[in-house]
């Protein structure tokens, strides 16, 4: 095994973890170096498919205020938006993006060189930044991308997951405990500051917008370790996923197409979100979401269509160039042709619970990005909420991180050592398991009992069929690949997700109960930990045992 240290130690290379690594270079004292690693190849990420914008409450911009954001923001969040959380990020929004400006992001500007802003559901004005016309999250990634690649002081480790934290039984972690999938090596990395930056859990779900990366490791890392999660049972489901045959991985058809004016429709080009709240197209996320659901199932079709036609054509040509060259390469021009399109699993607002300095509630472990619950988007994100959120949250980390004292240990610890031994123990003899077929049955389990709409009866199920699954996993540590540990890690954050939303007997937000369709007279967050988990469960299952 080998040992390394490091005065802070990032894991994920999307925007947050990137944008953390830059502002961490540039701002702490680091004796001991900054490393940064992800599993994928660099720059793979949830962050590089982003398509409709990030929310930019600038000054520039006359029409908007941050009250009339932070207004915004609360009303989508259905009563579980923290306000200090809401109101700091959108303050922070004009300096972050003037940052951004300066590491080399373009967003797209008009003839007069003005920033062009788009508007997507739930929005009140116009305050979405994009770059690329539809490709926001792969402009930002690439120049932050270079930036990080071009800094001698950021070490960086690809196809390297983060498998395990080191946690001493004090609460407190130590580091992290890393595998390279193409040299099957193991390397324990000391560290004051470990940094999870490793994005959402969409592969949970059978249809999903999320790339395949997108499995939760980081909040199961950080549930294992002991760390506070909070509001586990939101999951948001985009309305617009491109419904084509056979692919469960869906491209994304932008909320922005909706911004500018494009309208849901049946198959004879009748048009139904009036029926379901006044806002029509541009009710908050949740709301179209169940509306299309709803219409498949009345009409038990594969999905609902989105009409473009109306905006002007050159106009959703510019604004829409990827969306535009996806739907001809399946034979759909969008300025003319109803676009497919069904809901998918896009995005989690529960997660490891942080204050915004990123501290979770254990020592020296931080959490930023979709992988972090803030308490910004409450039970429902506004589009484009999160490329922000991940920005502000990883410039604020570091703003932290500078004021303190940032020292590795002299050597090795012993409650340390003998934890990472059990890695390296010969006697260990492991069957390579296939865990895509797993992983098919998982998706499928979320899918069908913890997805859009939920009741008693199908959480239950799930939480059976989740306990079988495991028995089809013999693991208890030790994984042979990162297949398997994402596998492990995804059957970790269903069970969660799928025990919340049992416990939680109210709809409110993207969380759905048909046997409890209002809304409780008071908001509240759910928190769960390994240990009220474990005492929850107690008497129905051996999953977490
Ligand atoms: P990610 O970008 O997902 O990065 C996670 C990183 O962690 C990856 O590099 C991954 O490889 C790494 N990683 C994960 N586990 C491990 C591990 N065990 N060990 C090592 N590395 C690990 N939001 C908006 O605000 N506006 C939009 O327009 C928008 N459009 C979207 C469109 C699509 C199709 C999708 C999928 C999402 C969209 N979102 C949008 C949401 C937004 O993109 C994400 O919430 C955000 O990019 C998350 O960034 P992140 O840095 O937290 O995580
Ligand atoms: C989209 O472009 O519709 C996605 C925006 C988001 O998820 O914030």
């Amino acid at each position: 095994m080998k040992y390394s240290k490091y005065s802070t130690v990032i894991i994920g290379s999307g925007i947050a973890g990137l944008y953390a690594a830059l502002k961490i270079e540039q701002q702490v004292n680091l004796p001991d170096g900054l490393l940064l690693i992800t599993k994928s190849k660099f720059g793979e990420s949830n962050s590089r498919y982003a398509q409709g914008g990030m929310v930019a409450v600038m000054k520039e911009n006359k029409n908007d205020s941050t009250v009339s954001h932070i207004s915004d923001t609360i009303k989508a969040g259905a009563g579980l938006s923290e306000f200090n959380a809401v109101k700091y990020i959108s303050e922070h929004s004009d300096e972050v993006v003037k940052d951004l400006l300066k590491f080399g992001v373009e967003f797209d500007r008009d003839e007069n060189n003005n920033l062009c802003f788009t508007r997507e559901a739930a929005h009140s004005v116009r305050r979405i930044l994009h770059s690329g016309g539809d490709a926001t999250g792969k402009m930002i990634e690439q120049a932050l991308c270079r930036k990080v690649q071009e800094n001698e002081n950021i070490e960086i480790y690809e196809n390297t997951s983060a498998v395990e934290l080191l946690i001493k039984s004090n609460l407190e972690c130590k580091g992290v405990l890393v595998f390279n999938d193409q040299t099957q090596d193991y390397e324990a990395i000391y560290s004051p500051a470990v940094i999870l930056a490793t994005g959402g859990i969409g592969q949970l779900y059978k249809y999903t917008t999320n790339p395949a990366g997108a499995t939760g490791d980081g909040i199961a890392l950080a549930y294992n370790a002991g760390a506070i999660m909070q509001d586990m049972e939101f999951v948001q489901f985009h309305p617009t996923a491109l419904a084509i045959d056979g692919e469960e991985n869906r491209f994304l058809i932008s909320e922005a197409v909706r911004g500018e004016g494009a309208k849901l429709c049946d198959a004879d080009g009748v048009e139904f979100m009036s029926k379901y709240d006044e806002r029509k197209e541009l009710a908050p996320r949740d709301v179209v979401t169940r509306a299309n659901f709803s219409e498949m199932k009345k009409n038990n079709l594969p999905n609902v269509y989105l009409n473009a036609a109306c905006i002007d054509e050159k106009e959703l040509r510019r604004h829409f160039p990827n969306i535009s060259k996806k739907c001809l390469e399946n034979g759909i021009d969008i300025a003319h042709d109803f676009i497919p399109v069904a809901p998918a699993a896009h995005y989690y607002m529960g997660g490891i619970k942080t204050n915004l300095r990123g501290e979770t509630s254990v020592n020296g472990l931080y959490a930023i990005g979709e992988a972090a619950s803030t308490g910004l988007h409450g039970g429902n994100r506004l589009a484009s909420n999160s490329l922000l959120e991940c920005v502000v949250c990883a410039y604020s980390v570091a703003e932290y991180l500078k004021s303190i004292e940032l020292k590795t240990p002299k050597q090795i610890d012993s409650e340390m050592k003998s934890h990472i031994d059990r890695y390296s123990d010969e006697d260990i003899i492991l069957e390579e398991i296939d865990v895509n077929p797993l992983k098919k049955k998982l998706q499928n389990i979320m899918w069908n009992y913890a997805g859009i709409f939920r009741d008693e009866s199908s959480l239950q199920t799930a939480l059976i069929k989740l306990k079988n699954l495991k028995k089809e996993f013999p693991r208890n540590l030790k994984c042979l690949s990162t297949d398997e540990y994402e596998f492990r890690n995804m059957l970790t954050v269903a069970f969660l997700i799928a025990k919340c939303a049992l416990d939680r007997k109210e709809s409110r937000g993207a969380h759905y109960r048909t046997d409890y369709p209002s809304e409780a007279d008071i908001a509240v967050h759910s928190c769960i930990t390994k240990d009220t988990m474990k005492k929850s469960i107690e008497q129905e299952t051996d999953f977490v045992k």
